[in-house]
């Protein structure tokens, strides 16, 4: 085989720990042997799957990672968020001790966020930190989870408690792997998608608006250019902002604050993180436009555009002052005063401490009743 075609990258992520490529097309598992050794790589390879990809994509991932002189092992992992805890990390440790990880191998994640953020917790703290590449299978980690280098895993007391921060070698993202991805999952990644549009690229938001029955099923080739164009932003972000200790990565975080609060008190029992992204930037729509930031028409747009791609923009039934007390207790509150993400326009945003106490209620009445 050979490197992916030039098209296929969608960004080159500069950061501290080196820069890396993000690509995004089709048919690029094939390539993903050759990518890696272009990126430097060499030794064994580690692949840690989720099982629900297991028969789709571990066999392609494999053969590629063979084909380019790696030798490769495979470990399975269990579907869901409860793999993201410290337990399956020890697992994966004796897993990579037994078969004599190297620092110089490589820990390979195949599979959706929760795969990415276990397997490259365990990269990052093993040995001391081995190298790690990202083949997300999930629309919700290629446009997001796969790229930065955040990767953790959860606590009791928490969800991503115990992190660091762990760049990717390269970050491969092969959409005939989203061919088996359920629809609610699907739209769960395009909430993310279509919030890079909101946040920073009104001409992102159009396309969306305007293309909407030629991205949903993913089948033409405008759909791998929004999604690279998705990924290019996320990258940029993550490029200017790498320890989110600025002004720019904390913008990724529009509508994550109701959305976090809806997850938090529905015990992340009834929202995809995506759909209650969808709704939480509802909320956060409805604050600015009491902040005299947006007018109604742009809260107009966003609701069409949401449920365009079928996402949830209301949570009827569920407990107003619940959601408001869990909003305080959102990780962004640093200093006391949560730090909300508001839209100023299409493709604008900004941040503010100061949105008073009423208007969070209001925009959360707004949304549940
Ligand atoms: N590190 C970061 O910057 C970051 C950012 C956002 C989210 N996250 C984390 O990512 C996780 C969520 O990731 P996610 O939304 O990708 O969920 P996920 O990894 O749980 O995947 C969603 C579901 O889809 C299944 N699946 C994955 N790929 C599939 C495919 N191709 N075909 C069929 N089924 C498939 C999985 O088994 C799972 O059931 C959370 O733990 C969250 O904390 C991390
Ligand atoms: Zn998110």
């Amino acid at each position: 085989m050979s490197s992916a075609p030039d098209s296929s990258l969608a960004a080159v992520v500069r950061t501290s720990q080196g820069d890396y490529r993000a690509l995004v097309g089709r048919g690029l598992i094939a390539h993903l042997g050759d990518e890696a050794r272009d990126a430097g790589l060499k030794g064994k390879a580690f692949l840690i799957a989720d099982e629900a990809v297991f028969r789709s994509c571990v066999r392609p991932v494999q053969e590629s990672m063979e084909a380019a002189g790696f030798e490769t092992h495979v470990l399975v992992l269990q579907s869901g968020e409860t793999t993201k805890n410290l337990d399956k990390i020890k697992d994966i440790y004796a897993w990579l001790a037994r078969l004599r990880a190297e620092r110089q191998d490589v820990v390979l994640a195949l599979g959706g966020g929760v795969m990415g953020d276990a397997a490259g917790f365990a990269a990052a703290t093993y040995r001391r930190g081995v190298p790690f590449i990202q083949v997300p299978t999930t629309l919700a980690s290629m446009v997001d989870a796969s790229l930065g280098g955040k990767v953790a895993v959860n606590l009791p007391e928490g969800k991503n408690l115990v992190g660091a921060f762990h760049q990717p070698k390269l970050v491969l993202s092969d959409l005939d792997t989203l061919k088996t991805l359920p629809d609610r999952e699907m739209a769960a990644g395009w909430a993310e998608a279509i919030k890079h549009g909101l946040i920073l690229d009104a001409d992102l938001l159009n396309t969306f608006e305007t293309e909407a029955d030629r991205l949903f099923g993913l089948q033409d080739d405008l759909a791998v250019e929004v999604i690279r164009k998705s990924v290019a932003i996320k990258a940029e972000v993550v490029s200017a902002d790498e320890f989110e200790t600025g002004d720019t990565r904390v913008l990724l975080n529009y509508g994550h604050t109701i959305g976090h609060a809806l997850e938090a008190v529905s015990e992340y029992g009834q929202f995809l993180h995506g759909e209650a992204v969808s709704i939480g930037m509802m909320g956060a729509a409805r604050i600015c436009r009491d902040l005299g930031l947006i007018s109604d028409e742009l809260i107009d747009r966003q609701r069409a555009v949401l449920e365009r791609y079928n996402l949830p923009t209301s949570a009827p039934g569920m407990d107003v002052d619940a959601v408001f007390e869990a909003t305080k207790s959102d990780k962004k509150s640093a200093g006391g005063a949560i730090r909300w993400v508001v839209l100023e326009g299409s493709g604008q945003s900004s941040t503010r401490r100061d949105v008073p106490d009423d208007v969070v209620r209001s925009a959360i009445e707004s949304l549940v009743g």
